[in-house]
């Protein structure tokens, strides 16, 4: 494996201490393996058997070391959706300097003016303590680069048509860094992106500088985020493990000290390594849930239970109990994307992951699965009137992204039924987008308005609020006591007690 690292002569040569040229590819030749034949040959062998150059640090990269040691950097975090303001946030609770920059003028004096702008449980606390402390919101992006050392890309990478990630906004952001490299900046990629995208950064940087070869003195690393969203700051101060890929020893003795304080596992691999952890990370979650909602169908078929096979099965370590909730899908920003820029990437390989083409088709058909499930209750479901509880793509967000909850509203709306609508946090924003529709589509502020002369109740978000509703209240309100639970979020027996027909899901029907 380390064999390139001596055809090269080593690190030093190629990465901006030389001045070597970056590498020209010939017309029509495969850039993908000539990037895979650069990055072999500066790196050498680590102990998880991926390849980094080691070596000692001149008197120079020794000072920024000090100066990572003493905070004495700022940090720079681009990007203030929903991983890079709690990213900017959590370093700044740490005592760094952070400035948090985005290309949205309103998004940034949203947040100089205290408010954040999505829901997320605790960040707008710790806004209000870091806010014109150590954090600095700017809508300035040239002047946040100039005077960090340490730049984050948080943009955002949605899909294409066809599945592949959309890097533009990743392509901009090297470019405004290419623009402004007034020094030593250690560019940290936290945008869940394809492999091999860090190389591009890399490569876009040299390409597009304009400060002269004298200041292109950089790295490129790759430190995906793994927060969820319900639970970011949580899994920002308590993550399971923190990954980077860094291409020198400069940029691993920078993340080894930013991280220090952090009670994690510290992961350190090549930067198409650790792009590859996020996906896959992202990917075989996406193919548990999928698995557990595919048992769930022939539990369904046989009268078994999904929740105790998920119990029985989970309790082997191997296995693990995590993400075995049976239920109307996987939905979010993340989880449906990640899975098609990683087929799409196999296949740019010629690899076919039908193993997550599956977990795709599977997870795409859990809609008509339970729009099946109301029609054997309701058989017609035009001119129904339905109370939906839950809108956003899990409990713990206002985010309704590919919302599984939304895509069976949609099914519903073409069916013609009546829906009444309820979500604790996601209608304010969801409202911008899916409009009221005088006698077909309604807002409610509670379970119980939504429950008006309904002749079902759907729960298609896992809010545990849900769970504490007022069962002889809800019978009184609705005209068919009829709960179809999408989520499995409901007690069987507790609900069948009040008097409900209770349908779930993979569940016995007792
Ligand atoms: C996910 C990853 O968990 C996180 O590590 C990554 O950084 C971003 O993507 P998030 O999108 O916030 O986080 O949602 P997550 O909690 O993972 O749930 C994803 C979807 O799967 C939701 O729609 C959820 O309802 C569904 N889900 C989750 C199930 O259907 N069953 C489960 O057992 C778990």
């Amino acid at each position: 494996m380390n064999s390139g690292a001596s055809e090269d002569g080593g690190r030093k040569e190629y990465f901006g201490e030389s001045n070597a040229p970056v590498t020209t590819v010939a017309p029509g030749a495969n850039i993908q393996s000539s990037f895979r034949r650069v990055a072999l040959s500066i790196t050498s062998v680590l102990p998880n058997g991926d390849v980094l150059h080691a070596g000692v640090l001149n008197a120079i990269d020794a000072r920024l070391i000090e100066q990572v040691k003493k905070k004495q950097v700022r940090i720079a975090v681009i990007g203030m959706g929903h991983v890079g303001l709690p990213t900017a946030l959590g370093f700044a609770s740490m005592g760094w300097t952070v400035l948090g920059v985005d290309s949205s003028e309103s998004l940034v004096s949203m947040i100089q003016a205290g408010k954040v702008p999505f829901y997320e449980p605790g960040l707008d606390d710790l806004l209000k303590r870091q806010l014109g402390k150590n954090f600095l919101p700017v809508s300035d992006m040239d002047q946040a680069i100039r005077e960090a050392t340490i730049l984050f890309l948080c943009v955002g990478t949605p899909q294409k048509e066809n599945g592949q990630a959309d890097l533009s906004q990743v392509e901009a952001a090297a470019r405004s860094i290419a623009h402004n490299l007034n020094g030593y900046k250690l560019i940290v990629e936290k945008s869940t992106v394809p492999a091999i995208t860090a190389q591009w950064i890399c490569r876009t940087i040299r390409r597009f500088a304009t400060n002269g070869r004298a200041k292109l003195d950089f790295d490129v690393a790759s430190n995906p985020e793994f927060l969820q969203e319900g639970v970011a700051l949580k899994n920002i101060s308590r993550p399971e493990r923190i990954v980077c890929g860094v291409e020198s020893e400069r940029a691993r003795r920078i993340v080894e000290e930013m991280y220090r304080p952090v009670p994690a596992r510290l992961l350190i691999t090549g930067t198409s390594t650790a792009e590859i952890i996020k996906h896959a990370a992202n990917s075989f979650l996406s193919m548990k849930i999928s698995f557990i909602n595919m048992v769930a169908d022939l539990c369904d078929a046989i009268g078994a239970d999904v929740s105790q096979v998920a119990e029985g099965i989970g309790a082997d370590p191997r296995i693990g109990h995590g993400f075995l909730q049976a239920g109307i899908g996987f939905g979010g920003y993340c989880f449906p994307k990640d899975l098609r820029a990683f087929i799409y990437l196999a296949e740019e390989y010629g690899i076919d992951f039908s193993l997550l083409k599956q977990v795709e088709a599977i997870n795409e058909k859990r809609t008509e699965m339970f729009i099946k499930k109301l029609r054997n209750a309701l058989w017609v479901l035009h001119d129904k009137t339905i109370a939906v509880l839950g809108l956003a793509f899990k409990a713990g967000t206002d985010d309704t992204r590919e919302s599984p909850g939304l895509r069976i509203v949609d099914a519903l709306r073409k069916e013609g039924a009546t829906l009444r609508l309820h979500d604790p946090k996601a209608i304010p924003l969801l409202k911008k987008v899916l409009v009221e529709e005088e006698g077909k589509l309604t807002y409610c502020d509670s379970p119980y308005a939504a429950a008006a002369n309904a002749q079902a109740l759907l729960v298609l978000t896992d809010w545990a609020e849900y769970r504490l509703l007022d069962w002889a209240r809800l019978h009184e309100l609705m005209e068919l006591p009829l709960i179809v639970d999408g989520r499995n979020l409901l007690d069987p027996d507790t609900i069948r007690e009040a008097g409900f027909e209770y349908i779930s899901i993979g569940r016995p029907a007792r």
